[in-house]
């Protein structure tokens, strides 16, 4: 790898440590985040995950009745299932026996849920309070220490700011609640957008940022999936910066301090696995080359330890392209966009001159056998 590149973003990160010391002057002391989503998956159970490398774990996912408005806890995830799935005590519990325990959260949402019953839910107020009546009881109930919002994505400006009042009645019950039992509060965080605001389709609208602020205890920026094989060209899906559309890691997260986030309540996201793409002509294949949708893997998605696997094949070529601060590698029309040690330790390094809360991955199962990305994400963050 040229020397050139490693000055450049040295000079970068010094940088930005200078304009992190004129953002943040004050620094409350606030638990450090390394964090990892899991979602139930038969082939590798919570036993299997190093908690070691983390601080806290996000179970993914569970979602309301639309009926109810009440979280549905499928019967799996009650009482396990001798073959499959995890029960959500069995996963706690595995979580807190560890040699190092690691913090719980369940996560309520994801991508595939359905927004415009978290949009209604967040609108009334008998709905919503039923609903966040319902987070705390299953998340005391089988043993988690905090609630993860995971609402992909708020549609217009209206339910931005229901999102808004949302966080102000939940962290208003979790202190209830908190007082009521002598317990210590239950941690509040969401999921969010890798920007302050969406603007690349539909109705411009931004986070609550104020609510975010007062009510929750951080957010998960998912600073991913920025580009991917609907592009038609080639991208960096989670590239620190992107010259010709501002959709880019480090954009994302300045949008998020200037809109007023407070940087301690700044989790940054990370993917354990890559993009992929087919391309239209295998001569060309730098950022923004022509494609033909998605590469290898299943609809364009690629593991990590994959990727790795891709590499060692002969002829292909892997690129680390200073540009966007990412890395790509491809192999004749295959070509994928990824996170390696490398762009890993230098966006822990960027997260930490901004004086971030830390970082996330999505998700367990996806790094190296023996957890090389998030080993070295840990380390990262150490050494500074
Ligand atoms: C509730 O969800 C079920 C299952 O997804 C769906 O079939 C049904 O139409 C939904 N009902 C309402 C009232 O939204
Ligand atoms: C999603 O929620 C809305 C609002 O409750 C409902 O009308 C719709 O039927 C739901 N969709 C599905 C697939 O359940
Ligand atoms: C949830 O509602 C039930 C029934 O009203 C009540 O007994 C319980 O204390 C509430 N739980 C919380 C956490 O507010
Ligand atoms: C990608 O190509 C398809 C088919 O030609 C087209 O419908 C779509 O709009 C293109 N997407 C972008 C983002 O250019
Ligand atoms: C990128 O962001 C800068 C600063 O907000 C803006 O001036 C510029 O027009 C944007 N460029 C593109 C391609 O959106
Ligand atoms: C990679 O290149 C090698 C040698 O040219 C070839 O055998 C292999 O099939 C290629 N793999 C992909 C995914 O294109």
């Amino acid at each position: 790898m040229a020397i050139s590149y490693l000055k450049q973003l040295l000079t970068l990160t010094l940088i930005l440590l200078a304009i992190a010391t004129k953002i943040s002057t004050c620094t409350p002391s606030t638990t450090r985040v390394k964090a990892i989503y899991y979602l139930d998956n038969p082939t590798f159970p919570p036993s299997s995950i190093d908690t070691s490398l983390f601080t806290h774990i996000f179970y993914a996912f569970v979602v309301p009745n639309n009926i109810t408005y009440k979280l549905e806890i499928q019967q799996q995830q009650q009482q396990g299932s001798s073959s499959k799935a995890t029960s959500l005590t069995t996963f706690t519990n595995t979580c807190k026996t560890k040699p190092s325990p690691i913090t719980t959260l369940i996560s309520i949402g994801g991508a595939n849920s359905n927004s415009s019953l978290f949009a209604f839910i967040a609108s009334d107020s008998t709905a919503r309070a039923t609903f966040i009546n319902s987070s705390i009881e299953v998340a005391r109930t089988y043993g988690f220490n905090g609630i993860d919002f995971d609402w992909e994505f708020p549609q217009t400006a209206k339910e931005m700011n229901d999102l808004g009042e949302l966080f102000l009645q939940w962290r208003n019950a979790i202190s209830n609640e908190a007082i009521a039992t002598g317990k210590q509060p239950l941690l509040l965080t969401a999921a969010v957008y890798f920007a302050a605001g969406l603007f690349l389709s539909g109705e411009p609208r931004n986070y609550p940022v104020d609510s975010i602020n007062k009510n929750l205890d951080w957010i998960n920026v998912m600073s991913y999936d920025l580009h991917g094989p609907w592009n038609n060209v080639t991208g960096a899906p989670s590239g620190m910066f992107d010259p010709r559309t501002n959709v880019s890691v480090v954009s994302g997260l300045f949008s998020w301090i200037r809109s007023g986030l407070l940087p301690e309540k700044l989790v940054m996201g990370m993917p354990l696995y890559g993009k992929t793409w087919k391309l239209q002509d295998p001569n060309k294949h730098g950022i923004g080359a022509p494609s033909l949708g998605p590469g290898p893997g299943v609809d364009g998605g690629i593991a990590y330890f994959q990727v790795l696997d891709f590499n060692k094949q002969t002829g292909t070529k892997v690129v680390h392209d200073k540009q966007t601060g990412s890395v790509y590698s491809y192999n004749e029309s295959s070509w994928i966009g990824y996170e390696d040690l490398f762009t890993v330790s230098i966006k822990i390094g960027f997260a930490q001159a901004l004086k971030l809360r830390g970082y996330f991955f999505w998700v367990a199962g996806l790094d190296t056998r023996d957890w090389e990305i998030s080993s070295q994400a840990s380390k990262a963050w150490k050494l500074v």
